[in-house]
């Protein structure tokens, strides 16, 4: 007796297995993060996330230019805000020559078709470190999403194609949205963090742009109010169908690797694309082992960026995407 079914025929050679392959990642797929800091002729790696850099404009530019000829074609953009400028209403952030609103003209100037997107989010700008406006020991909700939406409008102004709000307020979407159309920006778009986790992936990001939360009295140690709780699936549904009602364009799963049941879910419950953000602790895991040369970089890498587009992704924000593009090539 033998088996009537063989699966393994069709894995027998590369070509054989590349002919029934179900999933392919392409350079379209990739949003490349980009870290951005004030200065001249900077390029300072960040310690918890080896191999990634912060750059002053000047070297932003050549950086868009490089990721442009490798064939990604869209960027999102953070910037890391001095102490100084940082206030509990994250005033700067609404500052028309601010260091966004700068790198999204440095980046339209030298590479115009490049699709860029913005964070938009008080953290980095905020002397709490938190994605919104603290009283009495609470982040306050509407006072936040109505600097949030001026906050979008200064990046649109600027030139900012698709604005990705990252702070997970309520009701930002439809304050932002409504606020572009009455100021006639009808065609830049919306990436929303719809279902953005409260994660502790997120702490080589944080030293990036020195925007974790403060240490001090009456002053939250997490942002657990605002960012969901890791074990509901339920939640990321309902989290997700109200920001398109609101008008996001596009909506985002954060972070990825843990998360891809949730990625999968919105696939089947939802028409509109859905980007998901391997975010930097998954970043850092990854540098980590295999600095040790307990991983195989490459191939873990390309197995992690396959598995979050298997799992239902239309784009992935990857600190990854110049490695993979590089690698599948
Ligand atoms: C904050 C923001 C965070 C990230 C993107 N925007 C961190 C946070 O919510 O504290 C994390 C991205 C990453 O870890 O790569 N608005």
């Amino acid at each position: 007796m033998y088996p009537l079914r063989r699966n393994r025929r069709l894995r027998t050679s590369e070509a054989m297995r590349s002919l029934v392959r179900e999933t392919a990642i392409t350079p379209n797929d990739f949003i490349a993060p980009l870290f951005v800091v004030e200065g001249k002729n900077k390029k300072e790696e960040i310690t918890s996330m080896p191999d990634y850099f912060r750059f002053s404009l000047d070297l932003l530019e050549k950086e868009v230019k490089e990721l442009w000829s490798l064939g990604i074609k869209s960027i999102l953009l953070f910037v890391k805000v001095p102490d100084n400028l940082k206030d509990n209403a994250g005033t700067e952030a609404l500052n028309n020559d601010g260091l966004m609103q700068r790198a999204i003209r440095a980046v339209k100037n030298v590479v115009p078709e490049m699709l860029v997107m913005t964070d938009v989010a008080l953290d980095p700008y905020s002397a709490y470190g938190h994605d919104g406006i603290v009283s009495g020991g609470k982040i306050i909700n509407d006072d936040t999403t109505a600097i949030l939406a001026e906050m979008g409008l200064s990046h649109a102004k600027a030139g900012a194609d698709i604005l990705a709000p990252s702070d997970m307020m309520d009701g930002r979407i439809f304050e932002m949205r409504s606020l572009l159309e009455d100021e006639g920006f009808h065609e830049t778009g919306i990436m929303s963090y719809s279902a953005k986790y409260a994660s502790a992936f997120y702490g080589p990001f944080r030293d990036a742009l020195d925007s974790a939360p403060v240490d001090a009295e009456n002053i939250p140690k997490d942002k657990k109010t605002y960012q969901m709780d890791p074990a509901n699936r339920e939640e990321a549904v309902k989290e997700t169908l109200m920001d398109i009602e609101e008008g996001a364009d596009i909506v985002m799963v954060k972070p990825g690797l843990c998360y891809l049941d949730i990625v999968r879910d919105l696939r089947n419950e939802i028409n509109i694309p859905i980007a998901v953000y391997q975010v930097s602790g998954e970043y850092s895991m990854i540098k980590a082992a295999a600095e040790k040369g307990w991983l195989d970089h490459d191939a873990v890498v390309i197995e992690q960026l396959t598995a979050i587009k298997r799992a239902g992704a239309s784009m992935i924000a990857s600190y990854f995407a110049k490695d993979a593009v590089k690698l599948i090539s």
